[in-house]
């Protein structure tokens, strides 16, 4: 098999391009602010482990070193590198001590977990996570999840042509227009590092969303110079990772697939938005409306004759917000099976919470209540023990039926254990609410259009995209 690299220019930049950029391209004062944020970063950090007679490197990692950030974001990523004579505990506790000690001295701080804790400073307005890390030679050396990030960095600044990194930019500012940038489990979407490989390996944006409308998922794209290896790592990472829709080997450890995370969701919404402006480009996809701009009234406009119900849920503990976008995920596909068991159709769901008190799930169902006796169809008198057992069964129901229609097939008509979808979800909780932090919690159950009058801004904006459907990008896929 051929993974074809073209060999033809990057597209330039067109004028709409040129106009995103100017806003997305940091301002020589952002870049200030950063590099005076970094620098106390990097004297307290120092003055920390020299007291502590402790060696490490204290390094800037992420897109603030890739220089892919976008103007108005304030993240920035801190990898500070212990001597790989440590062992994993000694980073955990000695390593982070230390980047703990550092940040009380510098502001604001709390502690984050990922798949070892790191500390997250706040000093004007900036906040800078700091991670500790082994200092490695080589990527075979990598222990740790975020071992591999140095890399990362080297070969980014080794691949990425100084052109591209406005391409980046676009690709970045696009893709969370469309709601489908960040590899967190929340957007299950495209990381940064994913986006300069995407960059790289196409060429270039525009050069990216003219190929990215032929994607038929799983998609693989190929980031490893070694033509003749491909093959065969492509076949390692399908292996790996069967449930993933995109393969892109990570050129400094192709074993791992960089979108592993990213659904089929993002990709398609990535294919069909990339389509639509390689036809039509316009300002706006890059820029979405503010405010959804509808009204109380509006709403109940829309969801006249529709039912939309809520499911509220209290968060009891702080909880990673990985975790937490998971449970209230799995929580609502289970809902909309349980709705399915008993009859309903639902049509759509999506869940949204604020990270701190409350998790809410839509649900939008085509109807609330079925009033009405539902139609069962019964085995066929081939078997007469299911017959029989049908038949019982009915009768003891004390249904209408069953009969034997004209066609010799038995048939009953019965009232549903439950008619109201409000009231199903309510008794039976225990059935879809049934992850680790949630299971065991009675939720609150309520019609959206007795809810309208309640919902605050944030959710709001939720509901809102819930009710209208259709993303707003798709206005502009017209012609
Ligand atoms: P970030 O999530 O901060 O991404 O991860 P970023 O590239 O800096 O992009 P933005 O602009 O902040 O959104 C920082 C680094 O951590 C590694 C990558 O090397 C990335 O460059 N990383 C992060 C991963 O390898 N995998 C992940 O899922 C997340
Ligand atoms: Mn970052």
């Amino acid at each position: 098999m051929m993974y074809a690299r073209s060999v033809q220019l990057t597209e330039p930049l067109t004028d709409i391009e040129k106009k995103v950029l100017e806003q997305v391209k940091p301002k020589p004062s952002e870049y200030e602010l950063m590099r005076r944020v970094f620098e106390k970063i990097q004297e307290t950090i120092l003055s920390v482990l020299e007291a502590k007679g402790v060696e490490a490197e204290i390094t800037l990692q992420g897109s603030i070193a890739h220089d892919t950030w976008l103007s108005g974001e304030r993240d920035m990523d801190v990898f500070v590198l212990f001597p790989k004579s440590w062992s994993t505990e000694e980073l955990k506790t000695k390593g982070f001590k230390i980047l703990l000690e550092a940040a009380e001295k510098m502001g604001s701080y709390m502690i984050r977990y990922a798949e070892h804790p790191y500390v997250r400073v706040v000093i004007d307005n900036v906040e800078a996570d700091l991670v500790p890390a082994f200092k490695l030679d080589d990527p075979s050396e990598i222990r740790t999840a975020v071992d591999r990030t140095p890399f990362h960095t080297r070969y980014i600044k080794e691949n990425l042509r100084e052109e591209l990194k406005d391409h980046v930019r676009l690709l970045k500012k696009f893709l969370k227009s469309i709601g489908v940038y960040g590899a967190e489990i929340k957007t299950r979407g495209f990381s940064g590092y994913l986006c300069e490989l995407l960059i790289i390996a196409y060429d270039g944006f525009i050069d990216l969303l003219k190929k990215a409308r032929y994607w038929r998922p799983p998609v693989k794209v190929s980031t490893i110079r070694e033509e003749a290896l491909l093959d065969n790592i492509f076949r390692e990472l399908v292996k790996r990772y069967p449930d993933s829709y995109m393969y892109v080997p990570d050129p400094v450890d192709p074993r791992r697939n960089v979108a592993a995370a990213v659904s089929l969701k993002s990709i398609i919404t990535m294919k069909i938005a990339s389509y639509c402006y390689t036809f039509n480009p316009r300002i706006e996809y890059f820029f979405p409306p503010r405010d959804q701009g509808l009204k109380e009234d509006k709403i109940r406009d829309m969801i006249r004759r529709r039912c939309i119900l809520l499911v509220i849920l209290p968060v009891k503990e702080a909880l990673a917000p990985d975790i937490l976008w998971g449970e209230i995920q799995r929580i609502a596909d289970r809902a909309s099976k349980l709705l399915r068991n008993f009859d309903f159709t639902p049509i759509d769901w999506s869940v949204w919470t604020d990270e701190r008190e409350v998790a809410v799930i839509a649900l939008e169902i085509d109807e609330c209540s079925k009033p009405y006796p539902r139609l069962y169809y019964g085995p066929s008198h081939h078997s007469l023990k299911r017959v029989h057992s049908f038949i019982k069964s009915h009768v003891m129901r004390g249904s209408f039926g069953p009969w034997i229609n004209e066609h010799g097939e038995l048939m009953a008509l019965s009232n549903r254990k439950y008619s109201d979808a409000k009231k199903l979800l309510i008794e039976r909780a225990n059935e879809y609410i049934v992850t680790p932090h949630f299971k065991g919690l009675q939720p609150h159950v309520e019609a959206l259009d007795e809810y309208v009058d309640k919902l605050k801004e944030d959710m709001m904006n939720w509901i809102v995209s819930f009710v209208k459907k259709r993303p707003y990008w798709m206005d502009y896929c017209i012609d």
